[in-house]
């Protein structure tokens, strides 16, 4: 019997990757970054034409007949932000070869999504600083914050229709629901001071690495080509940055992140450079972080911090992102040498080597 495989226009295709993994330790015994930068601003810079366009884009479809919505959009994105996920759908279109304009919806639409999370992040996570202002929570309340998320995410489907592409409305719808299920999940976990490194990467996964996946894979919809590799390397990203964010919130500096400093451990969230030190540390050690967990407490901040320091948690915690950085560069080993897959590999050392 023949079987008829018909292919929809559009599809994405998608062959699973064969080649092995490169392993931890041969990671960790490459040569440092290429390049490292602090800094987001040669990544827009690369892209600066359709960065800029994008920008424009995002300020326009803010535009709403409600004031309120209005003014609370706007604070938001004028705030800034580091518009990382919008480059990499900028990047993966291009490194892909597209050359038509949809892009730079679908950059606004990822960075809308993005936006929306932030609001129903920063209630749920009772967050008082968000991008170095007072968070939409703390300047007008929950219920405002969480309607204009809703705003956002609804603006971004009305573009995504706009843009009438099947297969990429696939991709948003599903990433967006996994999106609130790590929230979920993260809520449920949250006070659990059991929580191990599997669960920890499923959260981190869902809640954060889908997303970038999202913006990696559409770039190759759009441009019609085999969007796999970009899924590897969108999902290694985003783990990568989420761990990463989650060392900053030990040890970055509130005036460069423009987050407050040790909100996981206020808000009772088991990230991984504790769940590494609660795992090394002596019995008495463990029992603190078990403790301020349970609690949802940062009152023994400065004592957990150098419990977690000297155990090493989080020099492991980077250990880990440096792997999942490897892992996304190695996603691209295939893909045809171009000027935006060199910008493509920096934006991966990036996501750990920044500091805000
Ligand atoms: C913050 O993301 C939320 C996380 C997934 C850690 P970003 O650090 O990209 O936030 P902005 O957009 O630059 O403010
Ligand atoms: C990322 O987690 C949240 C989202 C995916 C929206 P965090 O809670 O760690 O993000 P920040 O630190 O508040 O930006
Ligand atoms: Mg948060
Ligand atoms: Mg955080």
């Amino acid at each position: 019997m023949i079987f008829a495989i018909f292919v929809p226009v559009g599809y994405c295709f998608t062959p699973q990757q064969l080649t092995p993994e490169p392993t931890l330790a041969s990671v960790l015994s490459r040569q440092p970054y290429r390049l490292s930068t602090l800094s987001m601003q040669p990544f827009h810079k690369a892209v600066e034409q359709e960065f800029t366009a994008v920008n424009t884009l995002i300020v326009s479809q803010l535009q709403s007949d409600v004031g309120l919505v209005e003014n609370i959009g706007q604070y938001i994105v004028e705030a800034g932000g580091k518009r990382l996920r919008p480059v990499v759908v900028l990047l993966s279109a291009l490194a892909n070869g597209y050359k038509g304009e949809e892009h730079l919806k679908m950059a606004a639409v990822i960075e809308f999504i993005h936006t929306a999370t932030l609001l129903h992040d920063d209630v749920v996570d009772v967050s008082s600083l968000r991008r170095g202002r007072q968070t939409a929570n703390a300047q007008w309340g929950n219920a405002p914050s969480v309607l204009v998320g809703d705003f956002l995410y609804s603006r971004a489907f009305q573009m995504l229709v706009e843009i009438a592409h099947m297969p990429i409305m696939g991709v948003m719808a599903n990433a967006t629901n996994v999106i609130s299920e790590g929230e979920v999940q993260q809520m449920a976990n949250a006070g659990n001071p059991e929580i191990t490194e599997d669960i920890y990467r499923q959260v981190i996964y869902r809640k954060t690495a889908k997303l970038f996946e999202a913006a990696a894979q559409v770039g190759a919809c759009l441009a019609g080509t085999d969007q796999n590799a970009m899924i590897v390397y969108g999902k290694h990203l985003g783990m990568a940055f989420q761990i990463a964010d989650d060392v900053l919130d030990y040890q970055g500096d509130i005036d460069i992140t423009g987050k407050n400093i040790g909100s996981d451990l206020a808000e009772g969230k088991m990230t991984l450079p504790l769940i590494y030190a609660r795992d090394n540390a002596a019995e008495k050690d463990a029992k603190l972080i078990r403790n301020a967990i349970g609690e949802k407490s940062a009152d023994n901040f400065g004592a957990i911090l150098e419990i977690v320091k000297s155990h090493g948690g989080l020099s492991y915690s980077l250990q880990q992102a440096t792997r999942e950085v490897e892992l996304a560069k190695y996603a691209l080993t295939d893909m045809p040498a171009s000027e935006y897959k060199s910008v493509l590999l920096d934006l991966a050392d990036f996501s750990i080597s920044r500091v805000s």
